[in-house]
């Protein structure tokens, strides 16, 4: 009998215009090298180090030890709603009912989900960037078309309401602001939120503005303590928060996140869920009640120890010639300037990358990624001493690099001839 001929497989146009998350790939590659015996020091995945809280795991396991291992409503157990709603009246005086609320699979489907919810093909989604990429993808995956606003990195990649709205126009349908930042660390000012919002309403009367909170409590500056309740005044219902559990208690895994939204736009989200996923696993969602309405002192904890990372991380960086950081105001990443570095050898932050994790076992995500050529993103959500061995394997990097750099043309074959050995 004849072999069968190799046959193509025919993809949709969707998934054939959609690519692996830069983060989650570059983490695969981390874990890849790792199987294989390598010593890595992965700066590149968003997820605390530190486990979930023994009393959000317990609640999880009673939960289950009394049943709650079924089915519950598409849009999650009442009391993790009502939880939801009452943090964000509490957090940022930012009125919304427990129906307005819908428990997600993590701040990803949130977003997923509200993109599904308002968005047709064709319609515009403006994106600041530098930007976390499933901003973009999952619109794109809609036939919706992402329009970026790039920010300006000498200001530290602020939000400056005319960069953004420049690119706001009638067939505007969302805009998403993130803050702070995931990777820039930027914080978003009242000024500039209440200035976006204004302007917004006049340019684009049928868009939503699309608030994602996932660093929320992770700041190291404080927000206008009216900042979210002001905005929200001026835009009503066309205003949508994404929010998760996943950071700020340590849960990436439980998979528990939450859209808050008007009420039409939650009922189009219980319809999407009830088809797609049916409803967020029950008992993580007991265990991510505890983790909001229990107590708050480690999330102070955790942070105060993400600021002496930050301070780490940033002063390193800025020691290293040709390398320049900013100070994150919030999240858990620094998203050092790295073209003073790049030449013919390591033409961009892809090469450097590559190269750093291959030669030195770290890994950080390139500013590609992130739409932000030229720049890197490095988590800081690793312990102290993971984080000094790292800064100082990226500093024998550099050394490395300057050498190639003055061995100009010939660096070329350096590369080679280090690969040529690895392989
Ligand atoms: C800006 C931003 N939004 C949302 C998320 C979603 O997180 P999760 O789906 O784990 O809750 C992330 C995770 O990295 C993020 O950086």
């Amino acid at each position: 009998m004849k072999a069968s001929q190799p046959h193509t497989l025919h993809l949709s146009s969707r998934v054939e215009s959609v690519q692996v998350s830069p983060t989650v790939a570059t983490a695969a590659r981390a874990t890849l090298l790792r199987t294989m015996g390598r010593d890595i020091l992965d700066f590149s995945v968003g997820e605390p180090d530190q486990g979930t809280p023994e009393r959000i795991k317990r609640a999880a396991a009673e939960a289950m030890d009394h049943g709650e291992t079924r089915y519950v409503p598409s849009l999650g157990i009442p009391a993790l709603r009502k939880a939801v709603a009452d943090r964000y009246l509490t957090d940022d005086g930012v009125r919304f009912d427990p129906t307005e609320v819908a428990v997600t699979l993590g701040g990803k489907q949130a977003y997923a989900l509200a993109c599904e919810a308002v968005l047709n093909e064709g319609d515009e989604v403006v994106i600041p960037t530098p930007y976390w990429p499933t901003f973009s993808e999952a619109a794109r995956i809609l036939g919706a078309v992402p329009v970026f606003a790039p920010l300006d990195g000498a200001k530290g990649f602020a939000f400056d309401p005319d960069l953004i709205m420049k690119k706001v126009r009638r067939k505007t349908r969302l805009l998403v602001i993130n803050s702070p930042s995931n990777p820039t660390g930027a914080v978003v000012s009242e000024k500039a939120l209440v200035e976006i919002a204004r302007q917004l309403k006049a340019k684009a009367p049928d868009a939503f503005l699309l608030y994602d909170d996932t660093y929320s409590r992770m700041r190291f500056v404080e927000n206008h303590p009216r900042m979210l309740a002001r905005t929200r005044e001026i835009l009503g219902d066309q205003m949508m928060f994404a929010g998760t559990a996943s950071k700020t208690y340590c849960m990436t895994g439980w998979r528990i996140g939450w859209l808050l939204a008007p009420r039409a736009v939650i009922n189009g989200v219980s319809a999407l869920i009830s088809h797609q996923t049916q409803c967020a696993a029950s008992f993580a969602q007991f265990g991510a009640v505890e983790a909001l309405t229990g107590p708050q002192d480690y999330v102070a904890e955790i942070v105060a120890e993400y600021r002496l990372r930050r301070d780490i991380v940033v002063a390193e960086l800025n020691e290293i010639a040709g390398v320049t950081c900013r100070v994150p105001a919030g999240a858990f990443y620094a998203f050092p300037d790295i073209r003073k570095l790049l030449n013919k050898a390591v033409p961009d932050a892809l090469t450097f990358a590559a190269r750093l994790l291959d030669e030195q076992g770290v890994a950080v995500v390139a500013g590609e990624g992130f739409g932000c050529p030229g720049f890197m993103r490095i988590s800081f959500a690793r312990s102290q001493d993971e984080l000094r061995r790292g800064l100082a394997a990226i500093r024998r990097f550099v050394g490395s690099l300057h050498y190639d750099a003055h061995e100009g043309e010939r660096g070329l074959p350096i590369i080679r001839k280090r690969a040529k050995a690895r392989a």
